[in-house]
């Protein structure tokens, strides 16, 4: 019988008992709520590969914000959260909508706010009563209503707060998601700008996303990225995975009474195949505790999770890779992906790639035309000669599934 309640979980965001690292980024956020707090208001943005760990942390300073947990110094703050997870549909009216709605609903749970302000809201009484459809076409003038009504919310909140609360923190997830039409940046940078014109200056911007999130709302307005102070997540220590692992396995313990062990092998192997990458180490750490039975995870338990069917390799390929990968069916074309893997962040020369590949020059042109075509590699824009993978999360994959998968 495999062990029950296994407490890795992938696909949840890191659970505040399982959150390791991140020292550095944490007090750096930490510092832009309390100056905020202070009406020196600082704003940021976490950029990151996919599963990094960009909305656990996002989720981990909401709470901060809102005093769940305290800071690093031990201040317990008091924001009102607004925190959004951005998609692809959304558009300017749609992002807008979903603030106010969201700014609304949090209030209305403070008590105190709800006769304060609540009525005040200009959201409310133009676009809600006159049940205005707010993703049909708008006009022009509509539109900068909008903004305009939103952007007095804001102020109405802010500038009655007295010392009620410590400001609005403004949180949005996925913020590379939405199409320019959205205007995410021009939104941020104008509704900062009031808040200061009107010196009610307690509002926090914390964005998350992908890497080149910056040049995309640099594409929006050219002084949006100035805005924020950036943070790039970057893959856990080996010691703190092997924190992550612990701390997973106590957890069960205290939840369930049931007393499950890791060899020091075991989870340093775990924490190898990750090679730090958060996701990865929930994966791996999942595979081999469901793979153990007598609640001593050794090294046994980790090489035979990695070969089960829909075990770890193709988990990992399912939720990142599959889409632009080919190469299970052409041996030769994974050895071109092989050698790349090797250098996964510099740009690569195809006559370096040839040699380290051992293979026929012109099957590694069709392999590279290929690969290039789908997305799976990038090619450098002035220097056509040159090639590298588009993640370093996908040459820790491709070098461990083919190597131990
Ligand atoms: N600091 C951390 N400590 C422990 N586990 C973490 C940490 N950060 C992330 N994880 C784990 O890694 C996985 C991915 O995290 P998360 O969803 O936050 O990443 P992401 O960067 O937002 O991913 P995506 O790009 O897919 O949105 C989750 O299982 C989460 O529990
Ligand atoms: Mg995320």
């Amino acid at each position: 019988m495999p062990t029950k309640h296994n407490p890795f979980t992938p696909d949840k965001l890191a659970p505040p008992k399982l959150f390791a690292g991140r020292k550095q980024e944490i007090a750096d956020i930490d510092d832009c709520l309390r100056e905020t707090k202070d009406g020196n208001p600082h704003h940021f943005l976490i950029e990151g590969e996919a599963g990094i760990g960009k909305s656990s942390l996002l989720a981990r300073q909401a709470g901060v914000a809102m005093g769940e947990v305290g800071t690093q110094d031990g201040e317990r703050l008091d924001f009102v959260v607004v925190s959004l997870a951005l998609h692809d549909q959304d558009s300017y009216v749609s992002l807008i909508r979903k603030i106010a709605g969201e700014l609304k609903k949090q209030l209305s749970r403070r008590q105190a706010m709800k006769t304060l302000v609540l009525q005040t809201l200009q959201f409310l009484s133009r676009f809600e009563v006159q049940g205005l459809r707010y993703n049909h076409e708008i006009s022009k003038d509509d539109e900068s209503q909008l903004l305009e009504h939103l952007q007095s919310d804001f102020v109405s909140v802010l500038s009655g707060k007295r010392n009620d609360f410590d400001g609005i923190a403004l949180l949005f997830d996925e913020a590379d998601k939405p199409p320019p039409e959205a205007r995410l940046g021009l939104v941020c940078k104008l509704l900062t700008e009031e808040m200061s014109r009107k010196r009610c200056d307690y509002l926090c911007l914390g964005l998350a996303g992908l890497p080149g999130i910056l040049e995309q709302l640099k594409a929006g307005h050219a002084a949006v990225p100035r805005l924020f102070e950036r943070l790039e997540l970057k893959p856990l220590l080996h010691d703190e995975c092997i924190g992550v692992i612990r701390k997973g396995l106590a957890e069960v313990y205290e939840e369930h009474g049931l007393e499950v062990a890791i060899t020091e092998d075991a989870a340093a192997e775990i924490a190898r195949l990750s090679e730090g990458y958060p996701y990865f180490l929930q994966v791996f750490a999942h595979a081999a505790y469901r793979e153990d039975t007598d609640r001593l995870i050794d090294g046994d338990d980790v090489s035979r999770s990695l070969s089960r069917k829909n075990g770890p390799y193709q988990k990992l390929g399912a939720k990142f890779f599959e889409h632009v990968y080919l190469a299970d069916n052409a041996p030769d074309y994974r050895g071109v992906l092989f050698a790349m893997a090797d250098h996964p962040r510099s740009w690569m020369e195809r006559g370096a790639i040839i040699a380290a590949s051992r293979l026929k020059e012109s099957t590694v042109d069709n392999a590279l035309r290929a690969f290039k075509e789908r997305g799976t590699i990038l090619q450098h824009e002035k220097r056509r000669g040159l090639y590298r993978l588009p993640t370093q999360a996908f040459a820790v994959w491709i070098k461990g599934k083919w190597t131990n998968g």
